[in-house]
């Protein structure tokens, strides 16, 4: 019997073939929607190897379904919606496409906060609606990023990835981590700070961190009581490390200028949340990774991995060694 590898969204064909050739594939068919519960603990029970979302929960009821799952190849970075402590003790290796998305993260982070600071969105849609009639000395005037503070709170390799593009803005470089990053220190001039100073000090908040029991609900609203009126907060981590109801407050009662968000508490978030309402917030649907190029990389390690642990070989990026 050929080993049965279930894939939680429609995937290209073609990237997928690969698989055929050596194994039985099952495939939830639609490409937005995530597969259903149900669906899942049914797949799983006779699945040696899953290629998971970060829309599926693989919590513990998933994989007690499974009866010879071997591993969990997750198409992300993250691995949040997954209990890793679980697949540990039942020996299912849980992997993840680290490094491939790197620069493509730190490039849209990069954007948001661009986008952000300059209104550039706002701006856009105003044009299109046929609203430009004529100029002001502050017409669309927006916030300068030259030369101003970045504080980035979460200094992994994205971290260290968006600190690089700040070097070439001229920006003053914060950042916040649980260990100290010596090298990035030396190599691009950044400075370790204290998690409150980090908020007090910086223009821009850049928060990539990942979402951990420590992380959930760290910026609440006497954080960003913290901040400068004129500071931009931006997450491209995930959205419970963020107090929405107090980041919405801190918005509209001026405690902070504006918002970058590619994360939300609730995933797709809906659009009459109140987030969405203010103008001073740029909202997009979590594409940090997402270029057609990443993407393919990724899919591809997701399936390379795949195969390596059928074949009983080290996966090129394990979670849980
Ligand atoms: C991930 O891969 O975990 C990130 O959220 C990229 O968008």
């Amino acid at each position: 019997m050929r080993p049965y590898i279930y894939i939680t969204r429609k995937l290209p064909a073609d990237i997928v073939q690969v698989l055929h050739d050596h194994y039985e594939v099952g495939m939830w068919d639609k490409e937005d929607v995530p597969v259903p519960k149900d669906v899942l603990l049914k797949e799983v029970k006779r699945a040696d190897a899953l290629l998971t979302m970060l829309s599926d929960k693989i919590d513990s009821e998933v994989l007690e379904a499974s009866e010879r799952l071997k591993v969990v190849a997750n198409f992300a970075v993250g691995f949040n919606n997954i209990d890793i402590k679980a697949a540990t003790e039942r020996g299912i290796a849980v992997c993840n496409t680290p490094d491939v998305l790197t620069d493509t993260t730190a490039d849209l982070t990069f954007s948001l906060l661009l986008a952000t600071a300059r209104r550039i969105v706002e701006a856009a849609e105003y044009i299109k609606k046929d609203l430009w009639k004529g100029s002001s000395p502050l017409f669309f005037a927006g916030h300068d990023i030259h030369h101003k503070t970045i504080g980035i709170v979460g200094m992994g390799r994205i971290g260290e990835t968006v600190a690089k593009r700040a070097t070439g803005f001229d920006m003053n470089i914060l950042y916040h981590n649980r260990t100290r990053k010596l090298e990035a220190e030396r190599e691009l001039g950044v400075q370790y700070s204290p998690f409150n100073d980090l908020v007090k000090q910086s223009d821009f908040i850049v928060c990539l961190t990942p979402l951990t029991d420590e992380t959930e609900n760290l910026f609440t609203r006497e954080v960003f009581q913290q901040m400068k009126p004129s500071a931009i907060f931006v997450n491209v981590s995930r959205g419970p490390v963020v107090d929405e109801k107090a980041l919405y407050q801190a918005l509209v009662e001026g405690e902070i200028a504006g918002a970058g968000l590619d994360v939300f508490e609730v995933e797709p978030i809906n659009a009459s949340h109140p987030l969405l309402q203010l103008s001073n917030v740029v909202a997009i649907p979590h594409i940090g990774s997402s270029t057609i190029d990443t993407r393919i990389t990724m899919m591809n390690l997701c399936i390379d991995n795949i195969m390596q642990v059928l074949a009983g070989k080290e996966p090129k990026t394990i979670v849980n060694k």
